[in-house]
């Protein structure tokens, strides 16, 4: 508004409330508000900027032109106190309705998880091993023939390999064996050595009690003056711990190419005591894995002085342990995913 002489007969109430009112409706929220409010109320607003004027009038004219502009001023804070209270009044409700909560509704129930018996089963043998000194080391699932065969004195014309067979892709072959593990590790650490390698391996395998994905447990020591004896001793720990205080190992007489002499492990029934029951299939005793000392091309071919050092390494399936320790006799219930099944290892 400018300030002329005769601002006095011409101070256009109607006009600067109308236009207040516009300016305010274009306002989104109380905040917006407040702003055209200032425009009009505020410190360099148009009603203060009339007020000031007042000073250079006439005095006579002075007390009706103040009494003008106080009543426009009251007319103008009245409206947007009005304005203000509304706009507020609205964003309370829409914050309430955004938060509302309907209190007779019924709960969600949130039914509680379980681990699978396989990771279960995985879970306590790096506990176990790893009360021993073990550390784990996961190797890929995507291996080549070299690791999971070769290094492991495994050549190609290997009559074992027959028994191994697996999904082949390019530029490998899904592993057979975490026994892969042995020969990354060693390439990478010098002994000694205490190593423990959970994983999935693939084979060309399907019946009750195998399957062509299942997962294995693979340890490995390699240190001087490490024998046979040593891998008896901790393996008669391991099956206290996983099965019960009075289990007892033995050892047979088996093949392996990475292992010289090579072990297939039993463990006494659990269920009988071995006197012998369904699940030892009356023998008194259970197969739980394969072992032995390292052989000494294994060392060498990973740059490991086998006159130096020497090892000893095993091999478990820990869905066979899991089936033997639960009692489950069908591999294939550890796949299907049936919560009836699964819903039994909750604690
Ligand atoms: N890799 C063997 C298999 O899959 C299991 C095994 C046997 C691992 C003897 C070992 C071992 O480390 O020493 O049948």
């Amino acid at each position: 508004m400018d300030l002329e002489e005769n601002l006095e007969e011409n101070i256009e109430e109607e006009k600067i409330v109308a236009e207040a009112a516009r300016a305010a409706e274009t306002a989104e929220d109380s905040r917006a508000l407040y702003e055209v409010k200032m425009q009009y109320l505020g410190r360099s607003g148009k009603v203060t900027s009339l007020m000031q004027h007042m000073k250079k009038l006439a005095q006579e004219l002075r007390p009706t032109f103040g009494k003008r502009v106080n009543d426009l001023r009251a007319r103008l804070e009245a409206m947007f106190a009005e304005l203000d209270a509304r706009a507020k009044e609205r964003e309370m409700a829409k914050k309430l309705a955004a938060e509302s909560v309907d209190v007779t509704m019924p709960g969600r129930k949130l039914s509680h998880g379980a681990l699978h018996p396989v990771t279960i089963v995985k879970n306590r043998l790096i506990d176990i091993f790893a009360g021993m000194g073990f550390e784990v080391f996961e190797g890929p699932e995507i291996e080549n023939d070299y690791y999971n065969f070769t290094a492991l004195n495994t050549p190609a014309d290997h009559p074992a390999r027959d028994m191994q067979d697996t999904f082949y892709v390019q530029g490998g072959l899904l592993r057979t064996q975490t026994s892969a593990g042995q020969i990354r590790l060693m390439e990478k650490k010098k002994p000694p050595i205490k190593m423990l390698s959970p994983g999935r391996v693939f084979r060309s395998d399907d019946d009750a009690t195998h399957s062509p994905m299942f997962h294995q447990m693979e340890g490995l020591v390699v240190d001087r003056g490490i024998t046979l004896c040593d891998l008896q001793g901790m393996l008669d720990e391991f099956v206290k711990a996983m099965f019960s205080e009075t289990s007892k190992t033995r050892l047979r007489p088996s093949y392996f190419p990475f292992t010289e002499p090579s072990v297939e492990v039993d463990v006494s029934c659990h269920a009988c005591g071995g006197k012998g029951c369904a699940l030892c299939k009356g023998t008194g005793w259970i197969e739980v894995l394969g072992a032995g000392v390292v052989n000494r091309r294994v060392l060498e071919n990973c740059g490991v002085d086998p006159d130096e050092y020497s090892g000893f390494a095993f091999g478990m399936g820990i869905e066979r342990i899991a089936m033997l320790k639960y009692g489950i006799n069908n591999i294939k219930l550890l796949t299907e995913n049936d919560v009836r099944f699964l819903e039994q290892f909750k604690d």
